[in-house]
């Protein structure tokens, strides 16, 4: 392998900049030639690529979001996408692939590989850490620590005001923002996809914080919660319990920003260089992640399909913590 092409793909994560950095000089380091394609699938459809020197990923460990751009591509689940992303590809003299992304990122590659002759692994950058095969992924930490920073500021707020507020945090359909930074924050409730919402139960804890004459309540509520999201969970809750000012908050969009914390940035410098040498060594299709310390592979199909389970004993501190 001579030629090795990198690109980030689907939601960006604060760390993507510090992955790419460590991808393009462990690459240079190992004396092979680096391609950057930008806007993921979407610029190896129009052929929007060009080589990275060491030098051209100075000065990004720092920054949040991606240089190289990033995409959700809808051309590229077609046959006419791949076969022409492909070509570019080959017009460059890319032999193999590391990706950034999530699970889209991933899946799209292993289809891509099932047609043609390319060797992808993927690097995992998502703030939602809903990938099986790495304890965190990169971008995790440093959205709960956003997400745990605007709590902080809430609470100022509702303890002012003596209001109850649903907070609403980000993580598609699961769970692990809301669970850390519910702790972090010191949430009197936490609501997460991966178990069932009890309306009743949630205002019985909400009855005890009032009769203890607590001067606010936040409930992190994840946004694929089922119950609805915090906007629907508030209305619930109220028509049984309104003893407090209620407020929503919807976080956002802010959790995918910022500055990376130095978990994230080393993480995406180990996984960064872990994944070239695994290129390198002639894996494919697998997604590097650490687990316990180590670096581990793991096939794409599993790291997407298999659901990372919630920590259920961080959910019960919680509720312990709450009372
Ligand atoms: O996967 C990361 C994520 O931020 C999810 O938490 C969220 O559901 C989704 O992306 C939002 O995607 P978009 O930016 O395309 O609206």
């Amino acid at each position: 392998m001579e030629t090795i092409g990198v690109f980030t793909s689907g939601g960006d994560a604060p760390g993507m900049n510090a992955a790419l950095r460590a991808v393009v000089r462990t690459a240079i380091y190992h004396n092979k030639k680096v391609i950057g394609i930008r806007r993921g699938f979407e610029g190896m459809i129009d052929g929007d690529m060009n080589e990275l020197t060491s030098h051209s990923v100075s000065n990004i460990i720092q920054r949040g979001g991606t240089v190289l751009k990033t995409a959700r591509s809808k051309r590229f689940l077609t046959e006419e996408g791949m076969n022409t992303a492909f070509e570019n590809l080959k017009k460059h003299g890319i032999d193999g692939l590391v990706a950034l992304g999530g699970d889209g990122t991933f899946r799209g590659a292993f289809e891509f590989r099932m047609r043609h002759n390319i060797s992808t692994v993927g690097v995992p950058c998502t703030i939602d850490n809903d990938l099986y095969g790495t304890d965190f992924t990169i971008g995790y930490d440093t959205a709960i620590n956003t997400a745990m920073e605007a709590i902080d500021k809430i609470r100022d707020t509702a303890d002012s005001h003596n209001r109850l507020f649903f907070v609403e945090v980000m993580g598609r359909d699961a769970g692990f923002i809301a669970l850390r930074s519910g702790i972090g924050g010191g949430a009197e409730a936490i609501l997460v996809p991966e178990t069932e919402t009890n309306i009743s139960h949630l205002i019985s804890i909400l009855e005890k914080g009032w009769k203890r004459n607590k001067s606010s309540s936040i409930v992190v509520v994840a946004e694929g919660e089922e119950a609805g999201g915090a906007y629907d969970v508030a209305r619930q809750v109220k028509e049984h319990f309104d003893f407090y000012d209620t407020r929503v908050s919807i976080l956002g969009h802010m959790q995918r920003g910022g500055n990376p914390t130095c978990m994230d940035r080393v993480l995406a410098s180990r996984l960064g260089v872990a994944a070239v040498e695994a290129l390198l060594d002639g894996k494919e299709n697998v997604m590097v992640g650490v687990i316990h310390r180590d670096i581990e592979y793991t096939p794409f199909e599993k790291a997407t399909k298999h659901n990372l389970d919630i920590n259920m004993n961080l959910l019960r501190i919680a509720e312990i913590l709450s009372t």
